[in-house]
């Protein structure tokens, strides 16, 4: 772990932060600079000064962040009155980036109203439909990986999530429309990895060449190509359409209205982002995770050869494939990619025995809760196996984060995972690129594999067919 200096400690009884739990004294700003620069020390360090609680501040509208990760604490967040408990107001910081209808920013009966019209597409017995277009995108994308020459598998990964997303999504082939689309997003995520774009203070536009002034525009232009989409949509008719976006297209509120063209592009957008990028990065950690262990590149073989023989992989397999559903979860649990989820306080609220003051987000901390001693023995080694047979708690292990606000794409981003990881070794020798050690480097708000995970192939073919 890496060695900082010691924080100052806020005293309880601080006159500035009467009833916060205590947390590091520097000034915001600093504290705000290490959450950016140096997140992982930065946590660890005020963990083992202060604790399975403490608060952290920022200067963002005087954020006040209590971060927990003891399990008792987390379950009364996850289970509390979400009228009280506010994701969407926690997640303000996403606004401008997918609009103010996204899901992701509503709260109490508007978003329960959202939640519940968005929810059809992503049932279980949905995926199956996905599925099938999921294995061709990622055999298309095997197909051109260079052969014995390290490439990023990040940027590999995320080609293949971001066209998984536009198909299902959507419904559409290759089309300069998509093409285009494609196009804007790269970009607009691309921009949206500097941490630092995220601060209100430097989201101003300076025309068009300023970091802020080119997203308002690449925004506009998705923006235009989404309510062409829609337009095109009605007039050619939902009929025999089996896309997100016509689902929702046809799906009504309680009181039989129709969602509105700028609630349809702020939920549309919300899943192209919500959906590619996280998917991307978590299959980069488990490449960085898998590829350097023999042992479970061995026992993922294995498996894959007794269920799926030489493939394809198909829905039948998904249950069967336990150890490699294990290691999603266990990659998941030592590098969540996002590190906490938020809810802000509307009044003053006791949560694991604090009294909390209105205003202060409390934040279960995916990270640090992970890699708990108490709750997961030998916690830095990676080890599949402690999640066979097992059903971890909520409240313990929580990638998706959870209650009510349970991301609604875990289903499918668990079924994609899958279908990319199978294929991937059913049909290629992989290794990572000699020298490689995995870091981890922030992009906007996810933590992400540095250098994008060099890899090479040496091999492709029927690698995990019988022998
Ligand atoms: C491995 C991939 C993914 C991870 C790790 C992930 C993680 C998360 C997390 C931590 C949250 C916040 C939950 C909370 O506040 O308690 C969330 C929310 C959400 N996620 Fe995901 N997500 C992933 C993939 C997806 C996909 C594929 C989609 C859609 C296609 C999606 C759509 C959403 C939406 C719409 C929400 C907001 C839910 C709400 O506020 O009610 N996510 N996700």
């Amino acid at each position: 772990m890496q060695q900082v200096a010691p924080l100052p400690l806020v005293e309880p009884s601080s006159p500035l932060t009467p009833s916060l739990p205590p947390g590091p004294r520097q000034w915001p700003l600093v504290q705000l600079l290490r959450w950016i620069r140096r997140p992982i020390p930065f946590m660890q360090e005020c963990a083992q000064r202060f604790g399975d609680c403490f608060t952290v501040s920022f200067p963002i509208a005087g954020q006040r962040i209590v971060f927990f990760s003891d399990p008792a604490a987390i379950k009364e967040i996850f289970t509390g009155d979400m009228e009280n408990l506010r994701a969407g107001e926690a997640n303000a910081i996403v606004r401008p980036l997918l609009g103010a209808n996204s899901m992701l920013v509503l709260d109490g009966a508007q978003h329960a109203r959202e939640r519940r019209i968005m929810m059809p597409p992503f049932h279980g017995e949905r995926m199956q439909v996905y599925g099938e277009q999921m294995r061709a995108i990622a055999d298309r994308s095997i197909d051109a990986w260079p052969l014995n020459t390290p490439f990023p598998i990040h940027t590999a990964m995320q080609g293949i999530t971001l066209d998984v997303i536009l198909r299902t999504v959507f419904g559409l082939d290759e089309s300069e429309t998509l093409v285009q689309l494609r196009d804007r997003l790269i970009r607009l995520l691309s921009n949206a990895a500097q941490p630092f774009l995220l601060l209100p203070w430097l989201q101003i536009d300076l025309g068009p060449y300023s970091p802020w002034g080119k997203q308002v525009r690449l925004k506009k232009e998705i923006d235009s190509l989404l309510f062409a989409i829609f337009a095109q949509r009605r007039a050619e008719g939902t009929a025999g359409r089996h896309d997100i976006l016509t689902m929702l297209l046809d799906a009504r509120y309680e009181d039989g209205q129709p969602l509105s063209d700028q609630h349809l592009r702020d939920e549309m957008l919300t899943l192209l982002i919500a959906g590619h990028e996280t998917t991307a990065t978590s299959l980069s950690w488990i490449c960085s995770r898998i590829l350097p262990r023999p042992d479970v590149m061995g026992k993922l073989r294995a498996e894959l050869r007794a269920v799926v023989g030489t493939g394809p992989v198909t829905a039948k397999h998904m249950a069967q494939l336990e150890y490699l559903d294990a290691t999603i979860k266990e990659t998941a649990r030592l590098n969540p990619i996002v590190p906490l989820v938020g809810r802000r306080l509307q009044t003053p609220t006791r949560i694991g025995g604090r009294d909390l003051p209105a205003g202060a987000v409390a934040a279960p901390c995916i990270y640090l809760t992970h890699r708990r001693s108490d709750l997961w023995p030998e916690p830095e080694q990676f080890n599949p196996d402690r999640f066979l047979g097992k059903k971890p708690s909520p409240y313990e292990f929580f990638p998706f984060g959870g209650g009510v606000r349970y991301c609604l794409g875990a289903a499918f981003a668990t079924y994609e995972m899958k279908i990319v990881l199978a294929e991937t070794l059913l049909r290629t020798e992989l290794h990572l690129a000699p020298g490689y050690i995995p870091k981890m480097v922030r992009r906007g708000i996810t933590f992400a594999p540095a250098e994008g995970v060099p890899v090479v192939v040496t091999k492709r073919g029927a690698v995990a067919a019988p022998e």
